[in-house]
C-alpha cells in the first residue's frame, strides 16, 4: 500500500500566514500597473540589493535611489539614513517604489536572546515566537522591514561554526522552530508596521558543508535532503516566510543560486512558494570560483533563470540582465514575474501606502528583557549534577567567580549581533553579586579571554577559589569562535582553559562548569572534575541573571539539547537518527578508553579506541528534580492507515523540586523498503510537576507521522512493525510496538 502525501508536515503546523496568503486583485492590478511602466532599468534594480547606504547618505546613493536603482539595502545606514533614503525613494523617484531595507536580525535586535541554537534547546516554540516578536518589533521601529533569519539549516557537524545559527539535528524540531520564528518576526499581519518579513535561509543543505567547513560543497541523496534537510524550510514556506535566501553551497556540483531542483521543482512547483528568492551576499557571482559559470554575465543569467529574483550584494543582474533579455537569453517574463514577487512584498508590508516613517529608535525594555531572561533560562540545559549539588541555598558563604566568560559581554551576546550593546548586558559576575553581594562574591578570570594560553591568572583564580564555598567556572568560546566562516577543527575548550579548570580544581571546592558557546563542545575531563555543568550557549543580553537564578534556584533548568554532543571530533557527524548498521556495535563495547590495545573480536561498527556513545544525547537534559516514566501503553496492537493509535505514559515527579519534563515521542519503522533511523523524533510535550504529582503523557499517531520518502521520492507509509518510545532522550525511555495494516 502506498500512501502519498506531500505535506505530512502542514498538519503539525499552523496554516499559512501573510505570505502565503491567498494575492489580493487589487494589489496585483497596482503591480500590473507598475509593471507596464517600469523601463527594464528600473526592473533590475528592483532586483538588485546593496550595502552601500554609507552613513551620511552620500550624493551618488540619492542619485541612484532617484533613478531606481536599488530595490533594497542590507546592513546599512542609522535609522535617520534608512527614513531619508525611503523618503527619496518614495517622492523624488519616477515611479515612487519604496525601498526594503534588509538585516540579519538573528536572535534579537537590541534584547539579545539566545543564540537559535539555544534557542532550540528551551523546546519551546511558543516562547521562541515571543522573542522573535520583540525583535521585530525593535527592528521594525527602526526601518528594518525585512530580517535573514530564520536559518533553517539542519546541523549535525559541529565543527561548522553556524551550527550556532540552526535550529539543530532534527527536522521535526526544525520545522517547529522554523514555524514560530517566522511567525514572530511577520506576526498576524506583514501590514502591522511591527512586522518584519521573514527569510528561510540558507536553501538548502548548507549546514552538511564536506568537513565541517563553510562554504564547503555538499553531496547529498536527494532522499536525505527531502527526508532530513528540507522539512524546516517547508515549514517556514507553509507558515508564510515572505522570503527565501539561497545557499553558498553546490549541491550535488550545482551551486544553490542555480539550483532548478531546489528553486523551481521543489519550492515554486511542489510547494507553491510565492515569496521571493534572494541569493546570499555575492552568491550569484561567486558561481564563477565554482566552476559553475564562465562569467559574470554567465552567472546572471544561470541564477534569474533558476529562481533567483534578487541579488545581494554583487551586481550581476544589473549589469548584465537588460543585454541577456534582449538577446533573449532570460525571458522577458521572468523579470517581471521577479519584479512581481517583489513588489508584491513591498505592499504587503505596506510599505507603499503608510505614512513616511520618521526616523525613530527602540530600545531594550523590561519587557523585552523579561523574555530574554526566560528564554535564557530555558534553552539552558543541565548536564551533571553530582549529588545535587544544584540549586546553591542562598545562605551559601560566598562563591568564586572565575573564567573567561563570567563577565564578558560581547562574547555572551555570541554571533551576529549587529544591534545588541554591550552595556545592556547583565553578565553573571554583576548577577551573582546582585543576588550576594559584593563581598560574598570572589572574581578572579584567570584568562582574558577564552583563547589565552597565559597562566598568570591562575594562582589568583585559585586563591579565590580557596577563600570560597563553591567554585562558578564560567567557561567556553568566546563569540568570535562561532558563526559565519568560524569552522573549527578541534571542539576543545580553547585556550588555556582546561589547564584553568585543573588549576582551580586543586582547591578541592565543590565545582559548577558554565559552559558558553556556540556549538557543542568535548570537554569530558572537565565534566569529570565538575560536580555540576551547565550549558548556556551563548545566552544573550539577559544570560547573566538567568543563569545566576538558575545556580540559586530561584528558576530550575529544563533545557534540552536539540543536538547530539560527540566525546571526540573524530565521532563527528554524529546524531541520534541514523541507520543501523548490519554489525551494530555491542553494548559491552562502550567505554573503550583512548589507548586500548586493540582485541581481535568485535568486528561490529564502532571505534577501536574510543567509546562510539555520543557524550550527551538529543534531547537529554536535567532538571533539579527526578522523573518516573511508567506504565507505557499503547491503545491497540495495529491500526489501519486511515486511522490512529494513542500512546501514553505516565510521568511522576519523584524528586524534591517542582520541575519541567519534556517528554520526547520516538518512532523506529523496523523494516522498510528504505532502511529507517533507529529512532526518529515524532513528538513532545512539556509539562510541569509538582514534587510527587503524577501526570499521563498521550500523544496521537497518525499515518503521516509514518511516513518516508521512498525510492521514488514519493511520501509514503508501508504496513508493517514500529517500535514506539515516550522518552527523556533521545536513547532511553519506554517502549511499545503495534504495526501499521
Ligand atoms: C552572508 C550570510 O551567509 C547570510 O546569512 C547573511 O544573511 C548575509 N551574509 C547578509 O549579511
Amino acid at each position: 500500500m502506498v500512501f502519498r502525501k506531500r505535506a505530512a508536515l502542514a498538519v503539525l503546523l499552523l496554516s499559512a500566514g501573510a505570505a502565503g496568503a491567498a494575492p489580493t486583485p487589487e494589489i496585483e492590478k497596482r503591480i500590473d500597473d507598475l509593471i507596464a511602466r517600469m523601463t527594464i532599468q528600473e526592473k533590475v534594480g528592483q532586483m538588485s540589493q546593496s550595502t552601500s547606504l554609507a552613513t551620511p547618505l552620500s550624493e551618488r546613493i540619492k542619485q541612484e535611489i532617484r533613478q531606481g536603482r536599488w530595490g533594497s539595502f542590507l546592513n546599512a545606514g542609522n535609522p535617520s539614513d534608512r527614513a531619508e533614503a525611503q523618503r527619496i525613494a518614495r517622492q523624488e523617484s519616477r515611479l515612487g517604489i519604496p525601498l526594503l531595507f534588509g538585516r540579519d536580525v538573528i536572535h534579537g535586535y537590541h534584547t539579545i536572546f539566545p543564540i537559535p541554537l539555544g534557542q532550540a534547546a528551551s523546546w519551546n516554540p511558543t516562547l521562541v515566537q515571543q522573542a522573535a516578536r520583540v525583535a521585530a518589533r525593535e527592528a521594525a521601529a527602526e526601518g528594518i522591514r525585512w530580517t535573514f533569519a530564520p536559518m533553517l539549516d539542519i546541523a549535525r557537524d559541529p565543527r561548522w561554526g553556524r551550527i550556532a545559527e540552526s535550529p539543530g539535528e532534527d527536522p521535526f524540531l526544525g520545522s517547529l522552530m522554523a514555524a514560530a520564528l517566522v511567525r514572530g518576526f511577520q506576526g498576524t499581519s506583514l501590514a502591522d508596521p511591527a512586522s518584519v518579513a521573514a527569510c528561510a535561509k540558507h536553501y538548502a543543505a548548507y549546514g552538511a558543508a564536506e568537513g565541517g567547513r563553510d562554504y564547503n560543497s555538499v553531496w547529498m541523496p536527494e532522499l536525505l535532503l527531502r527526508q532530513v534537510y528540507l522539512p524546516a524550510f517547508h515549514a517556514a514556506a507553509e507558515a508564510g516566510a515572505a522570503t527565501f535566501m539561497t545557499s553558498f553551497n553546490t549541491l550535488n556540483g550545482v551551486p544553490a543560486s542555480a539550483n532548478h531542483f531546489l528553486l523551481r521543482e521543489v519550492l515554486r512547483n511542489d510547494w507553491k512558494y510565492d515569496g521571493f528568492v534572494v541569493s546570499d551576499y555575492n552568491a550569484v557571482i561567486e558561481m564563477v570560483p565554482h566552476g559553475y559559470a564562465t562569467d559574470e554575465a554567465d552567472a546572471a543569467r544561470k541564477a534569474a533563470n533558476a529562481g533567483v529574483d534578487m541579488e545581494m550584494v554583487s551586481t550581476s543582474f544589473f549589469d548584465h540582465l537588460p543585454a541577456l533579455v534582449e538577446a533573449g537569453k532570460v525571458d522577458r517574463k521572468l523579470i517581471d514575474d521577479a519584479v512581481r514577487d517583489i513588489l508584491r512584498l513591498k505592499f504587503r508590508l505596506g510599505l507603499f501606502d503608510a505614512a513616511i516613517p520618521a526616523p525613530a529608535v527602540s530600545r531594550v525594555t523590561p519587557e523585552s528583557l523579561a523574555v530574554a531572561e526566560r528564554l535564557a533560562t530555558e534553552s539552558t540545559v543541565l548536564l551533571k549534577n553530582r549529588g545535587d549539588l544544584l540549586p546553591l541555598a542562598s545562605t551559601i558563604g560566598s562563591v568564586a567567580v572565575i573564567g573567561p566568560l563570567a563577565d564578558s559581554p560581547v562574547d555572551q551576546m555570541g554571533t551576529w549581533v549587529t544591534d545588541g550593546r554591550a552595556e545592556d548586558v547583565t553578565t553573571p559576575l554583576a548577577a551573582l553579586r546582585q543576588i550576594l553581594g559584593q563581598q560574598r562574591v570572589h572574581y578572579a578570570p584567570g584568562l582574558q579571554n577564552s583563547r589565552d594560553t597565559s597562566r598568570a591568572g591562575f594562582s589568583a583564580a585559585r586563591e579565590a577559589a580557596s577563600r570560597a564555598d563553591v567554585v562558578l567556572l564560567f567557561l567556553g568560546e568566546e563569540e568570535i569562535l562561532s558563526g559565519e566562516a568560524r569552522s573549527r577543527a578541534f571542539l576543545n575548550l580553547p585556550g588555556a582553559q582546561e589547564a584553568l579548570a585543573d588549576a582551580v580544581a586543586a582547591a578541592g571546592k565543590p565545582m559548577v562548569a558554565i559552559i558558553m558557546a556556540g556549538r557543542p563542545l568535548t570537554f569530558h575531563d572537565l565534566a569529570e572534575k565538575a560536580n555540576a555543568v551547565l550549558y548556556a550557549w551563548h545566552p544573550g543580553t539577559a544570560g547573566g541573571p538567568a543563569l545566576a537564578k538558575l545556580l540559586f534556584g530561584q528558576t530550575a533548568p529544563s533545557g534540552r539539547l536539540p543536538v547530539t554532543f560527540p566525546r571526540s571530533v573524530g565521532q563527528v557527524p554524529i546524531y541520534y537518527a541514523h541507520l543501523s548498521t548490519g554489525r551494530p556495535p555491542l553494548t559491552s563495547e562502550l567505554g573503550v578508553p583512548a589507548g586500548t590495545p586493540v582485541k581481535p573480536s568485535g568486528y561490529t561498527s564502532r571505534y577501536i579506541d574510543l567509546d562510539y556513545t555520543p557524550e550527551y544525547r538529543f534531547g537529554y537534559g536535567l532538571s533539579y528534580t527526578r522523573f518516573e516514566y511508567s506504565n507505557l501503553r499503547v491503545s491497540a496492537p495495529s491500526m489501519p492507515a486511515s486511522g490512529a493509535i494513542t500512546v501514553s505514559a505516565d510521568i511522576t515527579n519523584r524528586g524534591k523540586h517542582e520541575g519541567v519534563e519534556t517528554v520526547q515521542l520516538y518512532i523506529h519503522d523496523v523494516t522498510a523498503s528504505v532502511a529507517q533511523p533507529v529512532r526518529v523524533l515524532k513528538g513532545f510535550r512539556r509539562i510541569e510537576l509538582k514534587p510527587n504529582a503524577t501526570e499521563t503523557v498521550t500523544f496521537s499517531i497518525g499515518a503521516n507521522d509514518l511516513a518516508f520518502y521512498n525510492e521514488r521520492m514519493q511520501l509514503v507509509t508501508e504496513p508493517g512493525r514500529f517500535e514506539v518510545w515516550i522518552a527523556p532522550d533521545a536513547e532511553s525511555g519506554l517502549m511499545g510496538t503495534f504495526t501499521l495494516r
